[in-house]
């Protein structure tokens, strides 16, 4: 009985332990599956740091932080509460109506009736990303006899020079959308709900789309096998890689950092990672309708959890989870030809991935002819 006793307290201080140290490493992110190990973590941490990456995050924040306060403050005046309540700045800053576009294209949609439109949110020199993922799952436009679009969206630059440059590769692709909002990685909440905004109101003709991370391989085939599958539901639909439960991070110097003042409560209704989300087409302008009333953080998929629990809406976990990948270490073209998503981690990677693919599929396909012929 003794050593019972002994061996239930061993065994509670060890998962006291266990769970210390998962609260120390982040634990956060850590997605469901077996992908991700603890190492790559600080991987992961890379993902972000494209350029987009603030500097003095801090002051930011501090900046940010006492604009709502003061707001508030203005609430509880007794003269300033007669007139409509003042909606917080942090609000009014990240409901897409505040933006307009200065690049756009409204018509493309309708001329090209897209089955499935590819939304990337990219800062706007990054443009290796951009003609990486052209020259790859960018430019496949029917799968499986389905018109399928891919569309960047950009913030402001940096000035005149590269925003005329920016111009002149718009005028070449026409696959760009620029709003007005400075871009920064605090500000992807915003970038997302210019998206779902310009999906609403440009693109309702789309059956699904995705929002998909500039550094990603996608396997359209795939994707679009999911999508024609009989059981995928047309409606309310949203899939991924599914987060459930996830503590809100509070530490200071996390990229994932978000104060109590954005968001009080400690966990994330269950979102989908912001990577690659699909969904049904029906959404944006719900998102967009609920935005008014959920107070914008800078966590854009579990920004897209919170507007998602507001109008009653569950994200779906994918009928085979394995597909919404992370990090895959030494992929192969068997796993990537598998896949829907996988983190490439840089343009070169996205065509290599991808021609790892295309490559098996040509010597399959050309050993299946010759069987045929033997
Ligand atoms: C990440 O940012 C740091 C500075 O903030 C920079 O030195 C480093 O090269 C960046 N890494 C990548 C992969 O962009
Ligand atoms: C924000 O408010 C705090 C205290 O109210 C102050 O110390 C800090 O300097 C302010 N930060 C900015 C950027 O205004
Ligand atoms: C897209 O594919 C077509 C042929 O399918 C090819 O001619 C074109 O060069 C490709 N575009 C890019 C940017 O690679
Ligand atoms: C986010 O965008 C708004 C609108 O362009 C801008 O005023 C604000 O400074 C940006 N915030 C950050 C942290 O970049
Ligand atoms: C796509 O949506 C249109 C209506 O917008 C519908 O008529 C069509 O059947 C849908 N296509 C598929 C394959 O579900």
């Amino acid at each position: 009985m003794g050593h019972v006793k002994q061996g239930f307290v061993v065994l509670v201080i060890l998962t006291s332990l266990v769970f210390i140290i998962a609260y120390v490493y982040d634990f956060s992110l850590m997605p469901v599956t077996h992908t991700l190990t603890w190492f790559n973590i600080a991987k992961q941490t890379k993902l972000y740091n494209v350029s987009e990456e603030l500097s003095g995050k801090k002051n930011v924040w501090n900046f940010l932080i006492n604009q709502t306060i003061q707001t508030t403050t203005t609430v509880e005046n007794p003269i300033a509460s007669v007139s409509t309540e003042p909606k917080s700045i942090l609000q009014y800053i990240a409901h897409p109506s505040n933006y307009h576009f200065i690049l756009d294209e409204p018509d493309k949609c309708s001329q090209w009736d897209p089955f499935l439109v590819f939304m990337v949110p990219v800062a706007a020199h990054q443009v290796e990303a951009r003609n990486a993922i052209r020259s790859t799952w960018g430019n496949e436009s029917s799968v499986q006899g389905k018109a399928v679009l891919t569309l960047f969206l950009v913030g402001l630059t940096g000035g005149p020079e590269a925003q005329q440059k920016l111009e002149e590769e718009s005028r070449q692709h026409r696959d760009l959308v620029q709003s007005n909002f400075v871009d920064s990685y605090f500000n992807l909440t915003i970038k997302t709900m210019v998206i779902m905004d310009w999906l609403a109101t440009c693109c309702s003709q789309a059956n699904f789309s995705m929002k998909v991370d500039s550094d990603m391989y996608i396997n359209v085939e795939n994707l679009m096998s999911l999508l024609l599958a009989p059981n995928t539901p047309r409606e309310n639909y949203i899939t991924g890689y599914l987060m459930w439960d996830r503590p809100v991070v509070r530490r200071k110097n996390s990229k994932w950092y978000v104060p109590k003042e954005l968001y009080p409560e400690p966990k994330y209704p269950t979102y989908v990672l912001g990577m690659g989300y699909v969904f049904s087409n029906d959404l944006p302008p719900k998102i967009v309708e609920a935005s008014e009333a959920i107070k914008p953080f800078n966590m854009e998929d579990a920004y897209v959890g919170a507007c998602l629990k507001w109008l009653g809406i569950n994200p779906s976990g994918p009928p085979n989870p394995s597909q919404f990948r992370t990090y895959i270490k030494d992929p192969k073209s068997q796993d990537l030809s598998k896949v829907i998503t996988a983190i490439a981690g840089s343009p070169e990677k996205v065509v290599k991935f991808w021609l790892n693919v295309k490559g098996h599929e040509q010597i399959n396909h050309d050993s299946k002819n010759k069987d045929e012929q033997d």
